[in-house]
C-alpha cells in the first residue's frame, strides 16, 4: 500500500530466545497461544490489513520449520542465525525487502494487542524526519527502552535500554514500543554504523537496534491506550495481554448482538462466531473454528470445540467436540458428544448421553442415559434410557442402523452390525443382535416367570432361621 509518504514493506522480528517464558519443550514464544492462536499470528493479521508491500518474518533456526508448517510460503522468512540482538535480526531481514520499498515498517512478534490505527499512527508520522518510533507511557515501564527527545521534543535523541538505565534516565516514563516506520535509504546505513560504533558493548551482549536512534531523525509518535503496545516477555505478561483480548473478544460479539450473563466468566477463542440474539450464559469455553446460529441459548458451563451450531438452538451444562447440529435442537445438561456427531433439525439430546460418530435424523430423541456411538439414526426416532450400541468387539468397530420412526425401548443392547427397520419396536430390555424388519416388534428377552406365595414362603423360612439363632445364643 502506499500509505501518502511511498510503498512500504513490513518486517517481524521473531528469533528471539523467548528464555523469560522459561519453557522446558522450548516452544518458542511466538507461538503460545492468546484466545486459541499463536501470538505471532496477531501480528501478521494486523499487518494484513494496513497492506504492505511484502511481509518478511525474522525467525530463528529452532522455530523456523515451525512457522514454515503453520503458514507454508504465506510470508518471506529470513534466518537469523545466531540471534545476535534486534539490530542484528533487522540487518538479517534487509536483503529480503524490494528494493521498489521506501519505507520498512518494523515490529516485534511479542507486541500481539497493536492495533492497525497504531500502524498508520507510525507510518504517517514517518515522513517528518528519516522515520518514526511508536511511543507510549505504560502503567509499568520495566523492561521497555526510554525514550530521550532533544532539547526541542521534535525528535528521539536516543533509546535507553533497561539494563543501560542509570541515574538521569531511570525516572523516564516515555517508552519505546518497539515499532517503528524507517526509511529504508539510511537503514542499512546505521545498522551498520550501530554495529562498530556499539556493538554488542551493553549489559545484554546484544546488538541493540535501539542503538540507531543517535543517527537517524527520529520522530517519536506518541501513542494511548498503552495497554495496545504491550509487550510481551513473560508469561504474566500473557496472561495479562489474555485477559485485554478476552475483554476485546466479548465486546466485539456483544457490538454484534450476542447477550452475555456474567461474560468476565466465560473464554471465547478468537475464531469463534456468534450469531446475534444468542445468550452466553456463565462459564462457556468455545474453541476453535466454532460457529453458533442465531437465536441460541449456549451454557451455563458448556464446552465447544470446532462445532457447528444451528440457529434457535439450547445446550445446557455440555461438551461437545466436532459436533455439527441443524437448527432447533436441545442438548444436555450433561451430554458428552464427540466427534463426528451430527444431528438434524429439532433433535433432543437429554442427560448423560454420549454420543460419537453417529448421524441423528430430524426430530429424534435420545433423552436419557444412552451411549450412540457408529450410528445411522432416523429421522423420529425415540431411543429408551439406558439403551447402548455395543458398536466394538475389542478389534473392531461396527454399525448400527436405526430407520424412520423407530421406538427403541428402555435398556436396550443394540449388538452391531445390526439394521432396525423403519417404524418397528423393540421391546424394554432387549437385547437385539439380529435385523429387525420394518414395522415389527422385537422381544429379546428371557420370558418373565412368576412363582405364586414364593415370597411369602421365603420371608417365613428367614424368620424361623433367624429366631432359632438368638435361641441357640441364649443356651450356649
Ligand atoms: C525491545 C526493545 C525495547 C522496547 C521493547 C518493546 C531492543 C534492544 N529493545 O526490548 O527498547 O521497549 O522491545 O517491547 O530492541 N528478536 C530477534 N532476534 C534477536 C533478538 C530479538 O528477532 O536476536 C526479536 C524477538 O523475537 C522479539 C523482538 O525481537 O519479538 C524484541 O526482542 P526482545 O528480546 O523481546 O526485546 P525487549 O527486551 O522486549
Ligand atoms: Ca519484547
Amino acid at each position: 500500500m502506499d500509505t501518502g509518504h511511498g510503498k512500504f514493506s513490513a518486517v517481524v522480528l521473531a528469533a528471539g530466545k523467548s528464555t523469560r517464558f522459561k519453557s522446558k519443550s522450548g516452544l518458542s514464544k511466538i507461538f503460545h497461544p492468546l484466545a486459541g492462536i499463536p501470538m505471532v499470528e496477531y501480528v501478521l493479521r494486523v499487518l494484513q490489513r494496513v497492506c504492505p508491500e511484502e511481509i518478511v518474518v525474522v525467525l530463528n533456526p529452532e522455530n523456523k520449520d515451525e512457522f514454515l508448517r503453520f503458514y507454508g510460503d504465506l510470508y518471506k522468512v529470513a534466518v537469523q542465525d545466531p540471534p545476535l540482538g534486534t539490530g542484528d535480526a533487522l540487518a538479517t531481514a534487509l536483503p529480503h525487502l524490494g528494493a521498489e520499498v521506501q519505507y520498512a515498517l518494523v515490529l516485534s512478534a511479542d507486541t500481539p494487542l497493536v492495533t492497525e490505527k497504531a500502524l498508520h499512527d507510525v507510518l504517517e508520522s514517518a515522513s517528518g524526519g528519516d522515520g518514526a518510533v511508536l511511543t507510549f507511557q505504560p502503567e509499568e515501564p520495566r523492561g521497555y527502552g526510554r525514550i530521550l527527545r532533544d532539547d526541542e521534543g521534535h525528535f528521539v535523541s536516543q533509546i535507553v535500554e533497561e539494563s543501560e538505565l542509570d541515574e538521569a534516565t531511570k525516572g523516564i516514563k516515555e517508552c519505546n514500543s518497539g515499532i517503528y516506520a524507517f526509511e529504508l535509504r539510511w537503514l542499512p546505513e546505521v545498522i551498520e554504523r550501530a554495529r562498530t560504533e556499539f556493538g554488542t558493548k551493553n549489559k545484554k551482549g546484544e546488538y541493540f537496534l535501539t542503538d540507531v536512534a543517535r543517527f537517524l531523525r527520529l520522530i517519536p509518535c506518541f501513542y494511548e491506550p498503552a495497554v495496545d503496545l504491550l509487550g510481551i516477555n513473560d508469561r504474566a505478561q500473557l496472561n495479562e495481554a489474555e485477559n485485554i483480548i478476552q475483554k476485546r473478544i466479548i465486546s466485539a460479539h456483544a457490538r454484534e448482538g450476542v447477550s452475555f450473563i456474567r461474560a468476565e466468566t466465560t473464554y471465547i477463542e478468537a475464531d469463534v462466531r456468534i450469531g446475534p440474539d444468542t445468550t452466553i450464559f456463565p462459564g462457556c469455553i468455545l474453541r476453535g473454528d466454532t460457529s453458533i446460529g442465531e437465536n441460541c441459548e449456549i451454557g451455563p458451563m458448556t464446552y465447544l470445540e470446532d462445532c457447528r451450531i444451528g440457529a434457535n438452538s439450547i445446550i445446557l451444562y455440555s461438551h461437545l467436540v466436532q459436533v455439527h447440529t441443524e437448527e432447533g435442537v436441545k442438548i444436555g445438561p450433561f451430554a458428552n458428544l464427540r466427534p463426528g456427531t451430527v444431528l438434524g433439525e429439532g433433535v433432543k439430546v437429554g442427560d448423560f448421553v454420549e454420543i460419537k460418530n453417529s448421524r441423528i435424523g430430524a426430530r429424534s430423541k435420545v433423552p436419557h442415559l444412552s451411549y450412540v456411538g457408529d450410528a445411522e439414526v432416523g429421522s423420529e426416532v425415540n431411543i429408551g434410557a439406558g439403551t447402548i450400541t455395543c458398536n466394538y468387539d475389542g478389534f473392531s468397530k461396527y454399525k448400527t442402523v436405526i430407520e424412520d420412526g423407530v421406538f427403541i425401548g428402555s435398556n436396550n443392547t443394540l449388538v452391531a452390525p445390526v439394521r432396525i427397520g423403519k417404524g418397528a419396536y423393540t421391546a424394554a430390555g432387549s437385547t437385539i443382535n439380529k435385523d429387525v424388519p420394518q414395522d415389527a416388534l422385537a422381544i429379546g428377552r428371557a420370558s418373565q416367570e412368576n412363582k405364586d406365595g414364593y415370597a411369602r414362603k421365603l420371608r417365613e423360612r428367614k424368620k424361623a432361621k433367624t429366631e432359632q439363632r438368638k435361641v441357640d445364643a441364649e443356651g450356649s
